[in-house]
Formats: structure tokens, C-alpha cells, sequence
């Protein structure tokens, strides 16, 4: 059976006290607490990381590619927006991801509306708050229990 890595990029954890406006009232304790509720009755396993630093979210993608990860839902948050690393980590462990924004990166300012990440994603959710990760979940739950999909 697969893992799904969830990963949370710079000041995500400082969900529940950062522009509360944008970004809602959960922490991403109570966030990654769903999630945990959402993949066990799956049966499946999940893990969480979240770094400030690009060169650690580098690294857990790296291992990620050594481990059985099935799937990565990443948030990547203001390196989305930068990061060339990013993208050649995820590109060369060849995990799917799907990417995630809690707010709509598209109605914001002009240095949000591109990724370096969306054109290599399976699939992006944004703009539906916090509710996006569950989504996202969702998804992953499907992909990876299809019966074309298990090993
Ligand atoms: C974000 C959007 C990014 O532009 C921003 O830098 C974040 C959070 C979101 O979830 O909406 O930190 O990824």
C-alpha cells in the first residue's frame, strides 16, 4: 500500500494566525488532523512535512522518491511562485502531485498567477480554502485504490 506525503511550504505554519482574511481560522495542526481521520478510513498511510526552507522541501521530495510514495499533495505556497528547484525535484522522482492554494492565487496579485509547479501537476485546487486539501485527498484516495492502479 502506497503513502501520500502532504507537504506544506514557507509561513503555512503560521495557518490560523496569518491573514486570517485569506487564509482562514485553522491551524494546520487541525488541517493535517482531517486528513489523517480522511486517509485512515481509506486505509491508507499519510505523511506531513513542512518546511520554510525550499532546500528541505527538496530533500523530502528526494526521499519521497526513495520511500513508497504513491502521491504528493503540496502546497508550496511563495515558492510556488519561484522556485525552479521545486519543480526539478518533483520532475525527477516522477511522484503525481496535485497542487494546492487555499485562496484564489488568480484574484490576487500579478506575482501569484504563475507556477512553476501547475503545467507538471496532475491537477491544481485553489481558491476553496482549507476544504482544497480534503478535495485533494480525495482525489489521491481514488487514484491510488482504483483497481488499475494496486500493486
Ligand atoms: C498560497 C498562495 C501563495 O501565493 C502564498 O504565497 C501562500 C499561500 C495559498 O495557499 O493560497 O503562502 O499558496
Amino acid at each position: 500500500m502506497s503513502t501520500i506525503l502532504v507537504i506544506n511550504g514557507p509561513n503555512l505554519n503560521l495557518l490560523g494566525q496569518r491573514e486570517t482574511h485569506i487564509y482562514g481560522s485553522q491551524t494546520l495542526e487541525d488541517i493535517n488532523a482531517g486528513l489523517q481521520t480522511q486517509a485512515e478510513k481509506a486505509g491508507l498511510d499519510i505523511d506531513f512535512v513542512q518546511s520554510n526552507a525550499e532546500h528541505e522541501i527538496v530533500e523530502h521530495i528526494h526521499q519521497a522518491g526513495k520511500k513508497k510514495v504513491g502521491l504528493i499533495i503540496i502546497n508550496a505556497a511563495s515558492l510556488t511562485h519561484t522556485s525552479i528547484a521545486l519543480r526539478d525535484a518533483l520532475l525527477g522522482v516522477k511522484i503525481p502531485f496535485i497542487e494546492v492554494h487555499i485562496s484564489n492565487v488568480y484574484s490576487r496579485e500579478e506575482f501569484r498567477k504563475h507556477s512553476y509547479l501547475s503545467d507538471i501537476a496532475a491537477g491544481c485546487i485553489v481558491g476553496l480554502g482549507v476544504q482544497g486539501y480534503e478535495l485533494a485527498l480525495q482525489a489521491a484516495i481514488r487514484q491510488l485504490t482504483s483497481s488499475k492502479n494496486q500493486d
